[in-house]
């Protein structure tokens, strides 16, 4: 959790699907408001379909470089965005266990969250909560993150 960072770059090189298989895993195991689970999940791996995701999404050409990208959707329920962010985080913390980069690209709110849902075939009662890049890490950066004494608040604000 803690050296996990967002990766844009990849080599190219293919992730099995039984590494797939377990980061959507625990993607699934995430915590959900009252146990809902209102999620799906495509996993692309296809060029063509990698492509046309990078293309629709404003600030994801590099999808298209990736060994996945897994479209996280959620069924419109009360705590829809919760649930579907939860997952989210737990699939790009799997990624970083099995030693692959990740990086969250904008799904929900974005004008072309409709797009991808037809692109992965995906009925209208499911909203595009996060694309999800994955893949071997061509290089690492650091992100400048608030420190600890700066944002923990012991008792009161
Ligand atoms: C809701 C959400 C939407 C994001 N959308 C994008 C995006 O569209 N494109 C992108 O390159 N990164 C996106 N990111 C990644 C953030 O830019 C990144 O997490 C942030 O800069 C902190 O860096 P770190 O992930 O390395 O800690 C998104 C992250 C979140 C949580």
């Amino acid at each position: 959790m803690k050296t996990r960072r967002s990766v844009r770059a990849y080599t190219g090189e293919p992730v099995s699907r039984e590494v797939l298989e377990d980061i959507i895993d625990c993607g699934r195991l995430a915590a959900t408001a009252i146990n809902i689970q209102p999620w799906e999940f495509v996993v692309v791996t296809e060029g063509p379909m990698l492509r046309a995701i990078a293309a629709a999404a404003e600030y994801g050409s590099f999808i298209a470089q990736a060994a996945a990208c897994v479209v996280v959707m959620c069924r419109d329920t009360k705590y829809y965005l919760e649930d579907g962010c939860n997952a989210s985080q737990n699939i790009l913390v799997a990624a970083r266990a099995h030693g692959l980069g990740s990086c969250w690209v904008a799904g929900d709110k974005k004008p072309y969250a409709e797009k991808v849902r037809k692109l992965v075939g995906a009925p209208a009662t499911h909203k595009v909560i996060s694309l999800l890049a994955i893949g071997h890490a061509a290089g690492e950066r650091e992100t400048e993150k608030r420190p600890l004494t700066e944002v923990l608040h012991w008792e009161k604000y």
